[in-house]
Protein backbone atom coordinates (compact mmCIF):
# COMPACT_ATOMS: atom_id res chain seq x y z
CA UNK A 1 0.00 0.00 0.00
CA UNK A 2 2.49 3.14 -1.08
CA UNK A 3 -0.21 5.79 -0.66
CA UNK A 4 -0.38 4.33 3.38
CA UNK A 5 2.90 4.27 3.72
CA UNK A 6 3.54 7.84 2.15
CA UNK A 7 1.01 9.32 4.82
CA UNK A 8 2.65 7.40 7.53
CA UNK A 9 6.42 8.71 6.22
CA UNK A 10 5.03 12.70 5.79
CA UNK A 11 3.27 12.40 8.94
CA UNK A 12 6.54 11.17 11.39
CA UNK A 13 8.79 14.17 9.42
CA UNK A 14 6.00 16.52 10.25
CA UNK A 15 5.90 15.70 13.84
CA UNK A 16 9.54 15.45 14.26
CA UNK A 17 9.88 19.00 12.46
CA UNK A 18 7.55 20.55 15.40
CA UNK A 19 8.80 18.86 18.02
CA UNK A 20 12.94 20.47 17.07
CA UNK A 21 11.46 23.85 16.04
CA UNK A 22 9.47 24.12 19.83
CA UNK A 23 12.31 22.59 21.24
CA UNK A 24 14.54 25.58 19.37
CA UNK A 25 12.15 27.92 20.04
CA UNK A 26 11.86 26.88 24.10
CA UNK A 27 15.82 27.08 23.96
CA UNK A 28 16.23 30.69 22.48
CA UNK A 29 13.77 32.27 24.68
CA UNK A 30 15.47 30.30 27.77
CA UNK A 31 18.71 32.51 26.39
CA UNK A 32 16.63 35.61 25.70
CA UNK A 33 15.08 35.43 29.88
CA UNK A 34 18.60 34.89 30.51
CA UNK A 35 19.93 37.60 28.11
CA UNK A 36 16.53 40.29 29.62
CA UNK A 37 16.98 39.18 33.65
CA UNK A 38 20.58 39.88 33.74
CA UNK A 39 20.56 43.03 32.45
CA UNK A 40 22.89 42.99 29.16
CA UNK A 41 24.55 46.48 28.67
CA UNK A 42 27.19 47.27 25.78
CA UNK A 43 29.76 48.22 29.29
CA UNK A 44 29.62 44.57 30.53
CA UNK A 45 32.34 44.03 27.93
CA UNK A 46 29.76 41.38 26.27
CA UNK A 47 30.71 38.72 29.22
CA UNK A 48 26.51 38.29 29.18
CA UNK A 49 26.70 37.05 25.64
CA UNK A 50 25.95 33.39 25.56
CA UNK A 51 26.72 31.46 22.34
CA UNK A 52 25.06 28.27 22.25
CA UNK A 53 27.25 25.86 21.14
CA UNK A 54 26.00 22.24 20.67
CA UNK A 55 25.74 20.06 23.31
CA UNK A 56 27.14 22.45 25.94
CA UNK A 57 24.59 23.20 29.01
CA UNK A 58 24.59 26.82 29.78
CA UNK A 59 24.57 27.55 32.87
CA UNK A 60 24.62 30.33 35.41
CA UNK A 61 27.94 29.42 36.18
CA UNK A 62 29.50 30.36 33.04
CA UNK A 63 28.72 33.82 33.70
CA UNK A 64 30.87 36.53 35.05
CA UNK A 65 29.74 38.99 37.60
CA UNK A 66 31.96 41.81 38.45
CA UNK A 67 31.83 43.53 42.05
CA UNK A 68 33.42 46.97 43.00
CA UNK A 69 34.33 47.92 46.52
CA UNK A 70 33.75 51.62 46.18
CA UNK A 71 35.40 52.75 49.05
CA UNK A 72 35.80 51.40 52.39
CA UNK A 73 39.43 50.57 54.03
CA UNK A 74 37.54 47.84 56.29
CA UNK A 75 36.99 45.70 53.10
CA UNK A 76 40.16 46.34 50.68
CA UNK A 77 42.30 43.25 52.89
CA UNK A 78 40.14 40.93 51.60
CA UNK A 79 39.80 41.46 48.21
CA UNK A 80 43.35 40.46 46.95
CA UNK A 81 42.94 37.02 48.73
CA UNK A 82 39.29 36.61 47.32
CA UNK A 83 41.15 36.32 43.78
CA UNK A 84 41.89 32.74 44.91
CA UNK A 85 38.77 31.68 45.75
CA UNK A 86 36.07 29.98 44.14
CA UNK A 87 32.22 30.90 45.20
CA UNK A 88 30.32 27.35 45.64
CA UNK A 89 27.59 28.51 43.09
CA UNK A 90 29.02 30.75 40.83
CA UNK A 91 32.30 30.26 39.11
CA UNK A 92 33.14 33.44 38.16
CA UNK A 93 32.52 35.89 41.07
CA UNK A 94 35.17 38.83 40.72
CA UNK A 95 36.10 41.59 43.67
CA UNK A 96 38.14 44.71 42.58
CA UNK A 97 38.76 47.73 44.62
CA UNK A 98 39.52 50.25 41.34
CA UNK A 99 37.04 52.89 41.08
CA UNK A 100 37.89 53.16 37.35
CA UNK A 101 36.09 49.96 36.86
CA UNK A 102 33.11 51.12 37.74
CA UNK A 103 31.41 51.16 34.36
CA UNK A 104 31.77 47.81 34.09
CA UNK A 105 30.47 46.47 37.18
CA UNK A 106 27.58 44.38 37.89
CA UNK A 107 27.45 45.41 41.53
CA UNK A 108 28.75 48.57 43.45
CA UNK A 109 29.32 48.31 47.38
CA UNK A 110 29.54 51.98 48.93
CA UNK A 111 30.41 52.14 52.52
CA UNK A 112 28.71 54.97 54.98
CA UNK A 113 31.83 56.22 56.38
CA UNK A 114 33.61 57.42 53.08
CA UNK A 115 30.74 58.14 50.55
CA UNK A 116 31.74 60.23 47.73
CA UNK A 117 29.86 63.54 47.73
CA UNK A 118 28.12 63.27 44.72
CA UNK A 119 26.92 59.78 43.30
CA UNK A 120 29.41 58.59 40.40
CA UNK A 121 27.16 57.72 37.34
CA UNK A 122 24.88 54.64 37.93
CA UNK A 123 24.57 52.49 34.62
CA UNK A 124 20.71 51.36 34.64
CA UNK A 125 20.91 47.87 35.65
CA UNK A 126 23.67 48.27 37.91
CA UNK A 127 22.97 47.07 41.30
CA UNK A 128 24.30 49.56 44.48
CA UNK A 129 24.88 48.35 47.68
CA UNK A 130 24.55 49.95 51.41
CA UNK A 131 27.04 49.16 53.16
CA UNK A 132 27.30 49.80 57.23
CA UNK A 133 28.40 47.10 60.00
CA UNK A 134 27.23 50.07 62.59
CA UNK A 135 24.01 50.41 64.02
CA UNK A 136 21.47 53.25 63.30
CA UNK A 137 23.19 55.16 66.55
CA UNK A 138 26.03 54.93 64.54
CA UNK A 139 25.88 54.57 61.12
CA UNK A 140 26.36 57.88 58.63
CA UNK A 141 22.70 58.65 56.83
CA UNK A 142 23.40 59.23 53.71
CA UNK A 143 22.34 62.57 52.07
CA UNK A 144 19.04 62.83 50.36
CA UNK A 145 20.35 62.57 46.73
CA UNK A 146 21.49 59.11 47.56
CA UNK A 147 17.57 58.27 48.08
CA UNK A 148 17.13 56.16 45.22
CA UNK A 149 20.49 55.07 44.06
CA UNK A 150 21.03 52.30 46.44
CA UNK A 151 19.52 48.44 45.57
CA UNK A 152 20.80 46.47 48.43
CA UNK A 153 21.99 46.44 51.86
CA UNK A 154 25.11 44.89 53.08
CA UNK A 155 25.27 44.70 56.96
CA UNK A 156 24.87 42.43 59.97
CA UNK A 157 20.99 42.14 59.80
CA UNK A 158 20.01 38.69 59.08
CA UNK A 159 17.52 40.55 56.68
CA UNK A 160 20.07 42.29 54.17
CA UNK A 161 20.26 41.10 50.85
CA UNK A 162 24.13 40.57 51.62
CA UNK A 163 25.13 39.42 55.00
CA UNK A 164 28.19 40.60 56.84
CA UNK A 165 28.63 39.69 59.86
CA UNK A 166 31.44 40.50 62.46
CA UNK A 167 31.90 36.67 62.75
CA UNK A 168 30.25 33.05 61.60
CA UNK A 169 30.84 30.72 63.46
CA UNK A 170 30.52 27.43 62.45
CA UNK A 171 31.28 23.49 64.13
CA UNK A 172 34.71 22.32 63.82
CA UNK A 173 36.08 19.25 61.70
CA UNK A 174 38.90 18.46 64.04
CA UNK A 175 37.88 18.56 68.13
CA UNK A 176 39.89 20.97 70.10
CA UNK A 177 42.25 19.01 73.02
CA UNK A 178 42.38 20.78 76.40
CA UNK A 179 42.98 19.45 80.18
CA UNK A 180 39.25 20.96 80.93
CA UNK A 181 39.84 20.31 84.72
CA UNK A 182 43.66 21.75 84.43
CA UNK A 183 41.96 25.06 82.67
CA UNK A 184 39.56 25.26 85.58
CA UNK A 185 42.18 25.04 88.18
CA UNK A 186 43.76 27.67 86.71
CA UNK A 187 40.64 30.62 87.24
CA UNK A 188 40.90 32.60 90.10
CA UNK A 189 38.37 35.23 89.23
CA UNK A 190 34.78 35.47 88.34
CA UNK A 191 34.34 37.79 85.39
CA UNK A 192 36.19 40.37 83.25
CA UNK A 193 34.86 42.85 80.95
CA UNK A 194 36.78 45.69 78.83
CA UNK A 195 35.79 47.97 76.96
CA UNK A 196 37.46 51.47 75.56
CA UNK A 197 33.99 53.46 74.83
CA UNK A 198 31.81 54.67 78.19
CA UNK A 199 28.44 56.15 77.11
CA UNK A 200 26.99 54.34 74.55
CA UNK A 201 23.26 53.31 74.63
CA UNK A 202 23.74 49.45 76.03
CA UNK A 203 24.56 51.41 79.25
CA UNK A 204 26.74 48.35 79.59
CA UNK A 205 29.18 49.44 82.19
CA UNK A 206 26.13 49.91 84.51
CA UNK A 207 25.22 45.99 84.33
CA UNK A 208 29.16 45.51 84.57
CA UNK A 209 29.13 47.02 87.98
CA UNK A 210 25.79 46.30 89.17
CA UNK A 211 26.54 42.73 88.13
CA UNK A 212 29.62 43.52 90.57
CA UNK A 213 27.78 43.74 93.43
CA UNK A 214 26.44 39.83 93.67
CA UNK A 215 29.87 38.70 92.26
CA UNK A 216 33.80 39.34 91.45
CA UNK A 217 34.24 41.87 88.38
CA UNK A 218 37.13 43.48 86.83
CA UNK A 219 36.59 45.83 84.63
CA UNK A 220 39.69 46.90 82.08
CA UNK A 221 40.50 49.12 79.55
CA UNK A 222 39.97 52.54 79.16
CA UNK A 223 36.50 52.32 80.32
CA UNK A 224 37.70 50.23 83.47
CA UNK A 225 40.07 50.92 85.80
CA UNK A 226 42.94 48.84 84.71
CA UNK A 227 44.84 49.23 81.42
CA UNK A 228 44.60 46.33 78.78
CA UNK A 229 46.04 46.14 75.08
CA UNK A 230 43.09 44.84 73.82
CA UNK A 231 42.85 47.28 70.65
CA UNK A 232 45.47 44.85 68.53
CA UNK A 233 43.93 43.00 65.59
CA UNK A 234 45.17 40.14 66.71
CA UNK A 235 45.25 37.99 70.02
CA UNK A 236 46.60 40.49 72.70
CA UNK A 237 48.56 39.01 75.77
CA UNK A 238 46.29 40.62 77.73
CA UNK A 239 43.07 38.90 76.14
CA UNK A 240 45.11 35.47 76.37
CA UNK A 241 45.79 35.90 80.20
CA UNK A 242 41.93 37.04 80.93
CA UNK A 243 40.70 33.86 79.53
CA UNK A 244 43.13 31.95 81.46
CA UNK A 245 42.76 33.60 84.55
CA UNK A 246 38.93 34.79 84.75
CA UNK A 247 35.69 32.66 84.57
CA UNK A 248 33.42 34.79 82.32
CA UNK A 249 34.15 37.48 79.78
CA UNK A 250 31.16 40.25 79.62
CA UNK A 251 30.72 40.59 75.71
CA UNK A 252 29.00 43.38 75.96
CA UNK A 253 28.10 45.30 72.93
CA UNK A 254 27.20 49.25 72.57
CA UNK A 255 23.84 49.07 71.60
CA UNK A 256 20.93 45.84 71.55
CA UNK A 257 19.71 45.13 68.25
CA UNK A 258 18.14 42.51 66.03
CA UNK A 259 21.66 40.24 64.94
CA UNK A 260 24.39 42.75 66.56
CA UNK A 261 27.43 41.02 67.78
CA UNK A 262 30.79 41.88 67.43
CA UNK A 263 33.90 40.93 68.01
CA UNK A 264 33.75 40.53 71.92
CA UNK A 265 31.84 37.64 71.10
CA UNK A 266 33.21 36.05 68.19
CA UNK A 267 37.09 36.89 68.85
CA UNK A 268 36.87 34.29 71.53
CA UNK A 269 35.84 31.18 69.28
CA UNK A 270 38.00 32.89 67.04
CA UNK A 271 41.42 32.46 68.85
CA UNK A 272 40.07 29.70 70.39
CA UNK A 273 39.89 31.04 74.26
CA UNK A 274 39.05 29.02 77.50
CA UNK A 275 36.30 31.41 78.50
CA UNK A 276 32.53 31.32 78.54
CA UNK A 277 31.21 34.50 76.91
CA UNK A 278 28.08 36.44 79.03
CA UNK A 279 26.55 38.49 76.41
CA UNK A 280 23.77 41.30 77.24
CA UNK A 281 21.60 40.49 74.18
CA UNK A 282 20.26 41.10 72.03
CA UNK A 283 17.52 38.18 72.57
CA UNK A 284 17.75 36.16 69.04
CA UNK A 285 21.69 35.82 69.78
CA UNK A 286 20.83 31.77 70.21
CA UNK A 287 20.13 32.18 66.24
CA UNK A 288 23.57 32.55 65.36
CA UNK A 289 25.71 32.00 68.47
CA UNK A 290 25.20 27.66 69.27
CA UNK A 291 22.79 26.90 72.53
CA UNK A 292 25.17 26.52 75.64
CA UNK A 293 28.27 27.93 74.58
CA UNK A 294 27.43 31.56 76.32
CA UNK A 295 24.93 33.04 78.56
CA UNK A 296 22.63 36.09 77.89
CA UNK A 297 21.49 38.51 79.91
CA UNK A 298 18.22 39.07 78.02
CA UNK A 299 17.21 35.36 79.35
CA UNK A 300 17.35 36.67 83.16
CA UNK A 301 14.88 38.63 84.68
CA UNK A 302 17.40 41.02 86.40
CA UNK A 303 20.97 41.01 86.88
CA UNK A 304 20.84 39.86 90.42
CA UNK A 305 19.48 36.79 88.81
CA UNK A 306 22.24 36.58 86.05
CA UNK A 307 24.90 36.96 88.96
CA UNK A 308 23.19 34.13 90.92
CA UNK A 309 23.35 31.67 87.88
CA UNK A 310 26.63 32.50 86.90
CA UNK A 311 27.76 32.12 90.12
CA UNK A 312 26.27 28.59 90.49
CA UNK A 313 27.79 27.78 86.92
CA UNK A 314 31.23 29.17 87.98
CA UNK A 315 31.33 27.37 91.28
CA UNK A 316 31.24 23.37 90.30
CA UNK A 317 34.10 22.27 87.56
CA UNK A 318 31.70 19.92 85.73
CA UNK A 319 28.67 22.68 85.33
CA UNK A 320 31.66 25.16 83.97
CA UNK A 321 33.45 23.03 81.49
CA UNK A 322 30.31 21.66 80.14
CA UNK A 323 30.03 25.25 78.51
CA UNK A 324 34.11 25.35 77.67
CA UNK A 325 33.35 21.89 76.02
CA UNK A 326 30.33 22.98 74.05
CA UNK A 327 32.35 26.24 72.67
CA UNK A 328 34.96 23.93 71.72
CA UNK A 329 33.27 22.15 69.30
CA UNK A 330 33.12 25.59 67.16
CA UNK A 331 34.99 28.39 65.61
CA UNK A 332 34.70 31.24 63.97
CA UNK A 333 35.51 31.65 60.20
CA UNK A 334 37.03 34.96 61.36
CA UNK A 335 36.79 38.48 59.05
CA UNK A 336 37.77 37.28 55.25
CA UNK A 337 35.74 34.06 55.66
CA UNK A 338 32.99 36.34 55.79
CA UNK A 339 33.90 38.32 53.50
CA UNK A 340 34.29 36.10 50.82
CA UNK A 341 30.84 34.50 51.86
CA UNK A 342 29.20 37.91 51.42
CA UNK A 343 30.46 38.41 47.76
CA UNK A 344 29.91 35.18 47.21
CA UNK A 345 26.02 35.81 48.69
CA UNK A 346 26.29 38.79 46.22
CA UNK A 347 27.40 37.03 43.21
CA UNK A 348 24.52 34.20 43.74
CA UNK A 349 21.76 37.00 44.25
CA UNK A 350 22.71 38.50 40.68
CA UNK A 351 22.83 35.05 39.18
CA UNK A 352 19.25 33.43 40.17
CA UNK A 353 17.46 36.73 41.57
CA UNK A 354 18.50 39.95 40.43
CA UNK A 355 15.78 42.09 41.73
CA UNK A 356 15.37 45.21 43.08
CA UNK A 357 14.44 45.79 46.53
CA UNK A 358 11.41 47.52 46.40
CA UNK A 359 11.60 48.80 49.89
CA UNK A 360 13.51 52.15 50.37
CA UNK A 361 17.13 50.62 51.28
CA UNK A 362 17.56 52.83 54.63
CA UNK A 363 14.32 51.88 55.85
CA UNK A 364 14.93 48.47 55.50
CA UNK A 365 18.41 48.21 56.93
CA UNK A 366 16.92 49.90 59.95
CA UNK A 367 13.74 47.62 60.32
CA UNK A 368 12.76 47.21 64.73
CA UNK A 369 14.70 50.86 64.62
CA UNK A 370 18.61 49.00 64.97
C1 LIG B 1 25.27 48.01 21.81
O1 LIG B 1 26.22 48.29 20.81
C2 LIG B 1 25.79 47.98 19.48
C3 LIG B 1 26.93 48.26 18.50
O2 LIG B 1 28.16 48.24 19.13
C4 LIG B 1 24.55 48.80 19.14
O3 LIG B 1 24.07 48.46 17.85
C5 LIG B 1 23.48 48.55 20.17
O4 LIG B 1 22.38 49.39 19.93
C6 LIG B 1 23.99 48.79 21.58
N1 LIG B 1 23.00 48.38 22.56
C7 LIG B 1 22.65 49.13 23.60
C8 LIG B 1 21.63 48.52 24.53
O5 LIG B 1 23.16 50.22 23.84
C1 LIG C 1 29.68 26.09 31.19
O1 LIG C 1 29.37 25.37 32.36
C2 LIG C 1 29.17 23.99 32.15
C3 LIG C 1 28.71 23.40 33.46
O2 LIG C 1 29.44 23.88 34.54
C4 LIG C 1 30.47 23.38 31.63
O3 LIG C 1 30.27 22.01 31.38
C5 LIG C 1 30.87 24.07 30.35
O4 LIG C 1 32.12 23.59 29.91
C6 LIG C 1 30.96 25.56 30.56
N1 LIG C 1 31.19 26.23 29.29
C7 LIG C 1 32.14 27.15 29.12
C8 LIG C 1 32.20 27.74 27.76
O5 LIG C 1 32.86 27.53 30.02
C1 LIG D 1 31.24 55.96 33.24
O1 LIG D 1 30.30 56.31 32.26
C2 LIG D 1 29.81 57.64 32.39
C3 LIG D 1 28.68 57.83 31.38
O2 LIG D 1 29.06 57.44 30.13
C4 LIG D 1 30.95 58.62 32.23
O3 LIG D 1 30.47 59.94 32.41
C5 LIG D 1 32.02 58.32 33.28
O4 LIG D 1 33.13 59.14 33.10
C6 LIG D 1 32.43 56.86 33.20
N1 LIG D 1 33.30 56.59 34.33
C7 LIG D 1 34.47 56.01 34.22
C8 LIG D 1 35.27 55.82 35.48
O5 LIG D 1 34.89 55.59 33.17
C1 LIG E 1 44.78 17.07 83.54
O1 LIG E 1 45.36 17.90 84.49
C2 LIG E 1 45.25 17.41 85.82
C3 LIG E 1 45.75 18.47 86.76
O2 LIG E 1 46.86 19.14 86.28
C4 LIG E 1 46.07 16.11 85.91
O3 LIG E 1 45.97 15.59 87.20
C5 LIG E 1 45.49 15.12 84.91
O4 LIG E 1 46.28 13.96 84.88
C6 LIG E 1 45.45 15.71 83.53
N1 LIG E 1 44.71 14.82 82.68
C7 LIG E 1 45.17 14.44 81.49
C8 LIG E 1 44.29 13.52 80.71
O5 LIG E 1 46.24 14.83 81.05
C1 LIG F 1 50.40 37.55 80.83
O1 LIG F 1 50.80 36.49 81.68
C2 LIG F 1 52.19 36.20 81.60
C3 LIG F 1 52.45 34.94 82.43
O2 LIG F 1 51.84 35.02 83.69
C4 LIG F 1 52.97 37.41 82.07
O3 LIG F 1 54.35 37.14 81.98
C5 LIG F 1 52.61 38.61 81.21
O4 LIG F 1 53.25 39.78 81.67
C6 LIG F 1 51.12 38.83 81.18
N1 LIG F 1 50.79 39.86 80.21
C7 LIG F 1 49.88 40.81 80.42
C8 LIG F 1 49.71 41.83 79.35
O5 LIG F 1 49.22 40.86 81.44
C1 LIG G 1 19.80 25.15 75.15
O1 LIG G 1 20.55 24.39 76.07
C2 LIG G 1 19.95 24.20 77.32
C3 LIG G 1 20.93 23.45 78.19
O2 LIG G 1 22.22 23.94 78.03
C4 LIG G 1 18.66 23.44 77.14
O3 LIG G 1 18.02 23.32 78.37
C5 LIG G 1 17.77 24.19 76.14
O4 LIG G 1 16.61 23.44 75.88
C6 LIG G 1 18.47 24.45 74.85
N1 LIG G 1 17.67 25.28 73.99
C7 LIG G 1 17.58 25.09 72.69
C8 LIG G 1 16.73 26.06 71.93
O5 LIG G 1 18.14 24.17 72.12
C1 LIG H 1 25.14 22.22 88.35
O1 LIG H 1 24.04 22.66 87.57
C2 LIG H 1 22.81 22.08 87.87
C3 LIG H 1 21.79 22.56 86.85
O2 LIG H 1 21.92 23.91 86.58
C4 LIG H 1 22.42 22.46 89.29
O3 LIG H 1 21.19 21.86 89.63
C5 LIG H 1 23.51 22.00 90.23
O4 LIG H 1 23.22 22.42 91.54
C6 LIG H 1 24.87 22.51 89.80
N1 LIG H 1 25.89 21.91 90.63
C7 LIG H 1 26.60 22.62 91.50
C8 LIG H 1 27.55 21.83 92.33
O5 LIG H 1 26.45 23.82 91.64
Amino acid sequence: MPFQQHTIYFFVVIVTSVLVSVFWINLLSEFKMDFISFGITNTSKQKFLIVPKKEVVISKENLTFDILIYNGPYLKPYVEPFRKKKCPSVTNCIVTDNVKDINNSHAVIFTHTSLPGKPPYKASNQFWIFHSLETVHYTHKPPKHWDDKFDYTMSFRRHSEVLRSYGKIVRREKELKRNYSEVYRKKKFGAVWMSGHCPVPSKRKALAQELGKYMHVDLFGSCGTRPCGIRTPSLSDCLKNVSRDYKFYFSFENTICPDYTTEKLFNLFLYDLEIVPVVNGPANAAEYIPNGTFINYQDFPSAAELAKKLLEIGSNEENYTKYLKEKDKYHDIGNGGVFDLAMCQLCNKLATNPTKNSLNYWTSLMKNKC
